[in-house]
């Protein structure tokens, strides 16, 4: 991987001032930043290339359609996906799990069980809700003491049966737990159960192919790996992904239609319909070429070590409390401060240039298991410095003394 310097001459917004400082942006969690590469791919596309694809037969649709299908080899690539396995574009990770769990309707029965954790991101819960709520199926919620998921729970209600679906998130975003996704998914697959994971967090982490993970599904968005917002992955094994019965009807995704009927085109297009987005793919193609000519494995690491140094800062900050002693974290870490509330703390350290998130994290009940409602939280990225952590942790403490002040005052 280049130096720090180089690196970060990449990113045009990181070099920018905000309140006459320089911006210090550690909500890669929410989202990343976009190298040039990037953002030139975007606007050369537009400049040159932009047509519908898989419509026309003139130059530029089919040098459109052909740069599309080639940022889907990319990602099957980029992600290890295998040859019995398929990748389907998507507006998100949001938009890909609501695919896979509908598309799933069909096959569940009352009395079905489906396990997602209670650290899932909204985005991993609702839609499961509603598929149980719909099909007469039970949702489990398996516990994560400590922010880490409780393994005997797990193969328990794996061994009492009729588990149809487990979908567990690779990289919690609250907490940064990393999910022991091998050790889970095969036995929910010898349990007969489809395995699905939300790598919106984890896709920076793990370089293992996705394959070596077990699962059936895979899921990611776009701009939580460098790439622009509106794109997303659901991969998936092909005989999974044939289950899915497609969400959206439409353009692009049939062979033959008839006034009273139609048939479906095969994967992916079956679960492609409309024009997708195909300048984000193209631009997600470039986001995943940056980070392979990085070397995925030293981002992975620089990431985890920027973490670690920040978890090290940060707990020995008095009345300042780090959510959950997961084995493994990475990417995030979220924690409460005494007497003040995390939108208070994350306005004033904003102030300072600092880019914290504050809030529920799309992640309620992931809170609510640690006892509070809301938490601030620092995601740094590679392009980050062990010198803008120095900075947050410098300005959290002066927010939390200009708030015992005034709390003292009044
Ligand atoms: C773990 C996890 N899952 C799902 C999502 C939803 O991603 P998107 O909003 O891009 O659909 C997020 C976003 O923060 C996330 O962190």
């Amino acid at each position: 991987m280049p130096d720090i310097e180089t690196i970060r001459k990449d990113f045009p917004i990181l070099s920018q001032q905000v309140y006459d400082r320089p911006l210090i942006y550690l909500d890669n969690a929410a989202t990343t930043q976009m190298p040039e590469t990037v953002l030139r791919r975007l606007e050369e596309h537009y400049r040159k290339d932009n047509a519908n694809v898989h419509r026309g037969i003139h130059i530029l649709s089919e040098r459109s359609t052909e740069s599309y299908e080639k940022a889907r080899d990319t990602v099957h690539g980029f992600l290890g996906g295998g040859a019995g396995s398929e990748v389907i574009f998507t507006s998100g990770t949001t938009d890909s799990i609501n695919l896979a769990a509908f598309g799933l309707a069909h096959t569940l029965s009352p009395g079905d069980r489906v396990i997602v954790s209670v650290l899932e991101h909204h985005a991993n819960l609702l839609p499961w809700q509603r598929l149980c709520a719909v099909s007469g199926a039970e949702l489990l919620v398996l516990p994560c003491p400590d922010g880490e998921p409780d393994l005997t729970q797990y193969e328990q209600w794996l061994s009492e049966g009729r588990v149809r679906i487990v979908a567990l998130t690779q990289v919690s975003n609250l907490t940064g737990t990393v999910f022991p996704l091998r050790k889970m998914s095969r036995p929910a697959r010898e349990a007969g159960a489809l395995f699905l994971a939300d790598g919106a967090q984890g896709l920076r982490h793990e370089t293992a192919p996705v394959e070596e993970l077990g699962c059936d599904f895979y899921c990611f968005s776009g701009h939580k790996v460098l790439g622009p917002t509106g794109i997303g992955v659901l991969w998936g094994k092909k005989e999974a992904l044939e289950l899915l019965e497609p969400l959206r009807l439409g353009g692009g995704m049939v062979d033959v239609v008839q006034e009273q009927s139609y048939t479906a085109a095969g994967l992916p297009a079956r679960l492609e319909a409309g024009t997708p987005n195909y300048s984000g793919a193209i631009a997600l193609a470039a986001a995943l070429e940056y980070l392979t000519s990085l070397n995925r494995k030293q981002v992975s690491d620089r990431e985890d070590e920027l973490l670690r140094y920040a978890e090290k800062q940060l707990s020995g900050i008095p009345g300042l409390h780090i959510l959950g002693k997961p084995q493994e974290r990475a990417g995030a870490l979220s924690f409460t401060l005494d007497d003040v509330h995390p939108f208070d703390a994350a306005s004033v350290v904003d102030k300072f240039g600092i880019a914290l998130r504050s809030g529920t994290h799309c992640a309620q009940p992931a809170l609510a298991s640690f006892g509070v409602s809301a938490a601030l939280r620092l995601s740094p990225a590679f392009y980050n410095t062990f010198e803008e952590i120095d900075e947050a942790v410098k300005a959290i403490v002066r927010t939390k003394e200009m708030f015992q002040k005034w709390t003292k005052k009044s």
